[in-house]
């Protein structure tokens, strides 16, 4: 969010992406309300119809694609014993096919472009494995994997990649995480002996 308004204040035009609608437009509104230029696009970042739409939706605002965050993701905390082929299914759809869509799309736009920079959010978890979160991991060393190697290939299309690791920030992710095999409080504690 406050990356979105900075880039406004710098100039930038925003398109707002996210699964939950009001949560784009607003903030997408307060970039407006700032003198910005925002657009908000409902999206679910697992389905590549919708990604492609969104992307398609920015060209078609304002001519062409400079920066793509593929920032959405879900949290899910889990022993493997626990989960499911459904759950697994959905954390892997989010966080790392939703990433290969984002980029994927971007990448045809930057690359017949000449320029752009397609920026990935994995995680920490994507560098150091861990105990009780499997899935997310996978995800994220998935993300990290795709964005190293395609940063070495998209030299020559003048497209840069980069991949962001943050370790722990207080946002609405811990809330929002599904726990399966246990109680939020004991998997909380849990977390904390591998801390
Ligand atoms: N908060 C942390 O400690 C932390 C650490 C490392 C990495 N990350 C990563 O940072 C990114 C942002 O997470 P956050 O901490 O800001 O959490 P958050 O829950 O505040 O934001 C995640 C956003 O993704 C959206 N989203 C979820 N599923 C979606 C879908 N299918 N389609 C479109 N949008 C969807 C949610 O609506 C939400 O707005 C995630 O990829 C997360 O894995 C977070």
């Amino acid at each position: 969010m406050r990356l979105l308004l900075e880039l406004a204040q710098h100039g930038a035009k925003v398109v707002v992406v996210d699964l939950q609608s009001q949560d784009a437009e607003q903030v997408a509104s307060e970039i407006v309300a700032g003198s910005g230029n925002a657009i908000a696009v409902t999206t679910d970042v697992s389905k590549p119809e919708q990604v492609e739409s969104a992307i398609q939706e920015a060209i078609n605002r304002f001519g062409h694609l400079d920066f793509m965050f593929n920032n959405a993701g879900i949290a899910l905390v889990a022993e493997m014993y626990y989960m499911d082929l459904a759950r697994w299914r959905r954390i892997i759809d989010i966080n790392l096919m939703g990433v290969v869509y984002g980029t994927h799309f971007a990448y045809q736009v930057m690359c017949r472009q000449g320029t752009g920079h397609i920026i990935n959010i994995a995680s920490l978890g994507g560098l150091v494995p861990g105990p009780l979160r499997t899935a997310y991991v996978t995800g994220k060393f998935g993300v990290v994997g795709l964005s190293l190697s395609l940063r070495t290939e998209s030299k020559k299309y003048g497209v840069r990649i980069s991949v962001v690791c943050p370790g722990a920030v207080k946002t609405l992710i811990f809330q929002t995480a599904e726990m399966i095999g246990n109680d939020r409080r004991k998997t909380e504690e849990g977390l904390k002996k591998f801390a």
